[in-house]
């Protein structure tokens, strides 16, 4: 690695590529969303240019991976057309130590928890600096709520003990829309002891579309990490 370069770019890049690298030839691929699986979504489209890969079908998590696919040549499908998908990779905004995570920070969560689910195999591709004991101790967990339901839901999730946010947009003008035309509240919780507990609750309120804890369905991360100067990639 060379002194210009960024150090979180780096790994974002070796451990997006690293996944990229585990998809074999016929597998139906979740798309994740996000700056590292952008680095995925470009490598598997090299690989399928040089002839290394073939014959892949991608199912896109949000419209930016469908952006992205398109831009490397990935075939996409739906999941309509298909019975299963082998293989989702993903990104991830914390990452415990029992695997489970907070995601939504691009405001994908719905979709990646439909598709990342699904997968036989769920792989999270992540930076070292991802990693926490507990969820919720740097990122605020982000809700997707229908907008007419939005005072309601705050609410809610006041009385549960949260301190919700409306999501803002950067370079336009009100709230953050997400690919559903649903909005986005971040929500500032003390501590987040039991995450599937909360993620049933949170779920229940009228209102909610989806919250961005994913409990129990990662298979493996990735952990991109900087080490006497060069990226490594390991597993956990
Ligand atoms: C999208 O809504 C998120 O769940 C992303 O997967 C997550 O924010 C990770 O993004 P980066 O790879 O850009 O850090």
């Amino acid at each position: 690695m060379t002194a210009e370069q960024d150090p979180v770019k780096v790994m974002k890049q070796e451990v997006g590529k690293a996944a990229a690298a585990r998809v074999q030839s016929g597998s139906i691929v979740g798309l994740g969303t996000g700056s590292t699986t952008a680095y995925t979504i470009e490598y598997l489209g090299s690989r399928l240019k040089s002839g290394e890969l073939k014959d892949i079908k991608g199912i896109p998590t949000s419209f930016q991976a469908s952006v992205l696919a398109k831009q490397y040549g990935i075939p996409l499908t739906t999941l309509d057309e298909v019975d299963h998908i082998d293989i989702a990779i993903d990104g991830a905004d914390e990452v415990d130590p029992q695997k489970n995570l907070i995601k939504g920070g691009g405001a994908a969560h719905t979709r990646e928890k439909i598709v990342d689910t699904l997968a036989e195999q769920f792989i999270v591709v992540v930076d070292s600096s991802k990693l926490v004991d507990k969820l919720g101790s740097t990122f605020l967990l982000p809700v997707e709520v229908i907008p007419m339901a939005m005072t309601p839901v705050m609410r809610a999730i006041e009385k549960l003990g949260g301190k919700p946010e409306l999501r803002m947009g950067v370079k336009k003008a009100g709230p953050v829309i997400t690919d559903q035309g649903n909005m986005v509240i971040d929500v500032k919780f003390d501590f987040i002891d039991n995450p599937a507990e909360l993620e049933k609750t949170l779920n229940n309120i009228p209102g909610v579309l989806e919250n961005g804890l994913f409990v129990g369905v990662t298979d493996l991360v990735l952990v991109g990490e900087v080490k006497d100067g060069q990226p490594t990639v390991r597993e956990f």
